[in-house]
Parts: C-alpha cells; structure tokens; sequence
C-alpha cells in the first residue's frame, strides 16, 4: 500500500501556485481549494495531505518530519537555516532580497547607528556582520516598509517582487543581496523511508519546471 504523502505549504503569495503545480503532477487538490477552516486536508484517494501554514514554519513541519514535502520561499529557508533537503528551483515567486529606504539614505553616514527593520533577522545579522558593520535590527512580521515612513527604522531589508510597495510610498532599493524564488523541500528521512512515493514526484515536478522554461 502507498504511503502518505504529507505536504506543509506556505499561506500567502505562494499558495496558488504552489497548488498549481501539484495539480500538474496529478495530484487531487479539490479539498485544498473548498472553503473551510479545516486545517489539515486530505484528497479523496487518501494518499495526500495538506497543511496551509505560515512560510516561515514551512521548513520546521518539514524538519521535524510531521510533513514529508514543502514548497517555500528561498529567502524564508535562508532565515529558517533548517535540515532539509532544498530539491528543486520551482521558478515562480521570483523576488530579489533587499536593503531599502529613502533615495537619498546614504548607508556609509551611519557607522554604528543604523536601524533596519525586517521579517529577516538572521539575514540581516549575516549580511552587516560580513561587511563589519555593526546595526540595530528591529524585527517586524509585516508592513516592513512603514519602518522608514513612521521613523522606527533607517531602512528595511524585504523581499521586493514587483517593486510597487516599495515605489508607492517613496521608497528604493538600496542594495540587492540575494534573489530567491519557491524551492520544493523534503524531509530527510522521508526520502529515504518514503523514497517509492517521493521520488517520482519529484521527478515529474522537474520535468514540469523544465517543460515550462
Ligand atoms: C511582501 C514584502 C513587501 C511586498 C513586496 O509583503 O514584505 O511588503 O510583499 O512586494 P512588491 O514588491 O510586489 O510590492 P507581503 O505582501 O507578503 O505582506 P506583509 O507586509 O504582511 O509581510
């Protein structure tokens, strides 16, 4: 008998299509997309579940096993840093990690005074401790860019997709880090335990990231 496939993914702008593609792969997504407030879903053959959650505890269900399979964002796994196997580029969500703020914040006037508020504080710690700078980071969970807008912060360090937060109210990027987009994860023991029913899977999600390049 098949095992079950259990699957963590983010709530949010990763959703749809993180849905999309495992319907490409076959995979029954019905239950995912009625209304309801259950909050672990099952497709009607039984050998799938699903579990909306948010990015950021996305990597932690995969680690700790209680989901075999995630498909989250890169910049959610670098701030996360957890022991998962990051298995496939998914190629959508694409956005790009960045320092932004004013136009004319000029970082090199802030020597030890620079405040950043960010979803990311481990990125952020990194990426001043490799240049030697020292910061303040205030750590947000949303609305980052009204850190600069209500004097909370000098600048923020944010995913940019579009760039329209950012541009509709008078902000900039100021320095680019990293790009990132959704990455598939898997458990490391699920793909062993589990390898029959993961690995085909994972197989055909290539071929469909392939097909779509
Ligand atoms: C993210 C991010 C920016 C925005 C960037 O926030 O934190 O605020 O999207 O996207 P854009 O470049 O296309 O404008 P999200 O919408 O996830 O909500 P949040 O502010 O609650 O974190």
């Amino acid at each position: 008998m098949q095992e079950k496939i259990k699957f963590a993914l983010a709530k949010g702008r990763l959703a749809e299509k993180s849905v999309d593609i495992l319907e490409k792969c076959g995979i029954d997504c019905r239950c995912i997309l009625e209304p309801s407030r259950k909050l672990v879903m099952s497709d009607v053959s039984g050998k799938y579940e699903f579990i909306f959650v948010k990015p950021s505890d996305v990597p932690i269900y995969v680690e700790h096993g209680v989901a075999d399979i995630g498909v989250v964002g890169k910049d959610t796994l670098l701030e996360e840093d957890r022991d998962v196997y990051e298995l496939i580029d998914l190629g959508f969500a694409k956005c790009r990690l960045c320092l932004a703020g004013y136009k004319d914040t000029d970082l090199s006037n802030y020597k030890n005074s620079l405040k950043v508020a960010t979803k990311y504080a481990h990125i952020a710690k990194d990426y001043f401790d490799s240049k030697g700078q020292n910061v303040e980071i205030i750590p947000l969970h949303g609305s980052i860019e009204l850190g600069p807008i209500v004097g909370l912060s000098d600048i923020i360090l944010d995913i940019v997709e579009s760039g329209k937060t950012l541009q509709e109210n008078d902000l900039c990027v100021l320095e680019e880090i990293v790009n990132c987009s959704a990455r598939l994860i898997v458990n490391k023991v699920s793909l062993k335990t589990k390898a029959e029913e993961i690995k085909p899977l994972v197989t055909k999600i290539e071929q469909i990231i392939k097909s779509q390049q």
